[in-house]
């Protein structure tokens, strides 16, 4: 196997330049901010519009500093330090100004603390405070609310909590290249929105819910479904269980109050027993399931000249995405449903025919790091176990249901756990439930960008060559840098492979494959920065730093779990023994597989 990466050689001098902070001086890299210089130093200058990955537009004015000889004030978040350069971090004249300009936010900002999303987790209550802002000396100038939108399936607009910081409008145009909203209008009437104002549901929005992530207030969140799960689980007819992602494991325990990173499978499988859910299940487990799918899928493809290169179709923000703006690529997306569907498919059939159960009467609920899982569950295709169901139990139109009920966020099931009165963090581990919750190392992975891709090589090489693969760990495709390539061989045919993720990414390589340039067989393509791990569901802050150390746990996963490639998992192959009978079977595409819309840019 070999990357597309060039090492990079000797290592460079980085010029210097001498600084005074607070009387104190130092030498700091030329070309940094003053906010980065000083950060570096031990310092930490509060700041709310800037985000260390994006452009900032430097527009709240919370991160001043005075500089001796300039004018006013200056925006450390974008001032570049200089030789000589003289600052002063918290002059009485800095925190004046600092309380200003957050107190002008205040003055329009709605203040529903206690009922807001956000509440303790939030940006600007953080600074208000740090500020010791108990009184706001400006006058509302709104005269009535701005309408929320609540156009879209997963995610909430609330323009009135909006402080126009731009993070949202940045991350949505330079990390995913879509440009869903912007800022519009002028002066008291300028707003975050979407073309035409007509709501994020109405637009080419992908719900990657990364716009919520960075969101330093409660001006966009998940749209929350823990009171419809409350009452299933409440409700003595239903059977509910539930499913968890690779990725939840590796950031729950961030919104518990533990370490970045923190693994916690075996405290999530108690926390949700606690909560009331008849099983707890494993995503993971359908994740082995869509290996042995695409997999196969991909084989096919190599060998009776079906199109390729053949692209994952694990990410629902993606999917939307090609829908939108690559309609004519489409047939190059894998027909397989993503882990979260194959699941919902799976229990409310195989399972539910094996225990007795009435699929009316079972709920599936998701814990997804994602806020578009909640858009793919209410897909009008994703209802296969309905379908399985209609003619044997004579159902009509009216009787229909989905696959997957409820898709919550991995902040959801935060706040579910917090209102149940579980202590997380003191609770003993336990095991996922048969037979859905058994899954291998290779599912574990998909939690991180490259771990799809890494997944099917585990079990393609096998499958193809018929021989046992010595090393499961294929490096190249691990990692944060952008786009990874590789190539591998499989008994004389060289398969080069591409992994990238976020939207932008995805789009150079689909540029390639409309110019008829792509060199790969296979890619693999996730939707957040970091893979699902960096989910726009995931807890809030979702650094670059966190990315790392939620990846280093799935990877540590991985490496414990006894199986690690999805076609060894024995409650697969005991599924296909009993109900699927083969890979890319007439129930297999039945439940498991799926087809794509063609949707306008607008
Ligand atoms: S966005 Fe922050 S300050 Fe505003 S209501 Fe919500 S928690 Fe309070
Ligand atoms: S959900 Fe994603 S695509 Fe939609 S507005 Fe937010 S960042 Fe843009
Ligand atoms: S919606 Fe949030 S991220 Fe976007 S501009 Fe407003 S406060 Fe900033
Ligand atoms: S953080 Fe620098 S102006 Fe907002």
């Amino acid at each position: 196997m070999e990357t597309g990466t060039i090492p990079s050689s000797a290592p460079k001098t980085v010029a210097t330049c001498t600084i005074t902070v607070n009387g104190k001086s130092y030498t700091v890299p030329k070309g940094k901010t003053i906010l980065e210089a000083v950060s570096a130093l031990g310092y930490s200058i509060p700041t709310l519009c800037h985000l260390s990955e994006v452009a900032s537009n430097a527009s709240c004015g919370v991160c001043v500093v005075e500089v001796k000889g300039a004018k006013s004030l200056l925006r450390s978040c974008v001032t570049k330090v200089t030789e000589g350069m003289d600052i002063r971090l918290a002059t009485p004249r800095v925190l004046a100004a600092r309380r200003t300009n957050v107190e002008l936010l205040l003055a329009n900002h709605p203040k529903d603390c206690l009922s807001c999303l956000r509440n303790q987790n939030c940006e600007l209550q953080s600074i208000a405070s740090l500020l010791g802002i108990d009184n706001v000396r400006f006058a509302q100038t709104r005269k009535k609310p701005l309408p929320l939108d609540t156009t879209s399936v997963a995610l909430v607009r609330d323009p009135n909590k909006c402080i126009l910081c731009g993070r949202c409008v940045a991350v949505c145009s330079e990390v995913q290249g879509v440009n869903a909203i912007d800022v519009m209008g002028r002066g008291a009437k300028t707003q975050v929105a979407t073309f035409f104002f007509k709501g994020l549901g109405n637009v080419a929005c992908t719900n990657c819910g990364q716009c919520a992530l960075v969101c330093p207030t409660g001006a966009i969140v998940e749209k929350d479904h823990t009171a419809e799960v409350w009452k299933a689980l409440q409700d003595p007819k239903k059977v509910v269980v539930v499913e968890t992602a690779p990725a939840i494991r590796v950031g729950l325990g961030e919104a518990m109050g533990m370490e970045w990173g923190s693994l916690v499978t075996g405290k999530m499988v108690a926390a949700l027993r606690r909560l009331g859910f008849s099983k707890v299940f494993d995503t993971q487990f359908s994740a082995d399931l869509t290996i042995m799918e695409e997999g196969h899928e991909l084989i096919q493809r190599l060998s009776n000249g079906g199109k390729l290169p053949m692209i994952t179709s694990c990410s629902p923000g993606w999917i939307k995405f090609i829908e939108h703006f690559y309609p004519n690529s489409l047939a190059h997306v894998s027909t397989c449903k993503s882990p979260q569907q194959m699941f919902g498919s799976i229990a409310k059939t195989y399972y539910a025919e094996k225990m007795g159960i009435d699929p009316r009467d079972m709920v599936v609920v998701s814990i997804m790091p994602c806020t578009a899982k909640k858009y793919e569950a209410k897909r009008p295709e994703m209802m296969g176990a309905f379908h399985y169901w209609q003619a044997r139990l004579n159902l009509l139109e009216k009787d229909k249901f989905y696959d997957v009920d409820y898709a919550l966020t991995t902040r959801e099931l935060a706040r579910m756990l917090k209102q149940a009165s579980i202590k997380f963090d003191a609770l003993e581990e336990e095991e996922f439930d048969d037979p859905l919750g058994q899954s291998t190392g290779a599912a574990v992975i998909f939690g991180a960008t490259g771990g799809v891709m890494e997944a099917a090589l585990r079990t393609a090489y096998e499958v193809v060559t018929k021989k046992h693969l010595q090393s499961v760990d294929f490096q190249a495709v691990r990692g944060l840098e952008g786009i990874k390539t590789a190539e591998v061989d499989l008994n004389g045919t060289k398969l080069k492979v591409a992994v990238a993720h976020t939207l932008k990414n995805a789009r150079i390589l689909l540029e390639q494959i409309e110019k008829g340039e792509s060199p790969y067989t296979f890619i693999e393509i996730m939707t957040c920065p970091g893979g699902c791990l960096g989910g726009g569901g995931q807890p809030i802050p979702t650094t670059t730093e966190i990315r790392k150390k939620r990846a280093e746990s799935i990877y540590r996963e991985d490496a414990r779990k006894g199986i690690r490639k999805s076609h060894e998992n024995p409650a697969i192959q005991q599924l296909y023994k009993e109900f699927l009978k083969e890979p890319l079977s007439h129930v297999s595409h039945e439940l498991l597989h799926t087809e794509y819309t063609e949707r306008g840019v607008y």
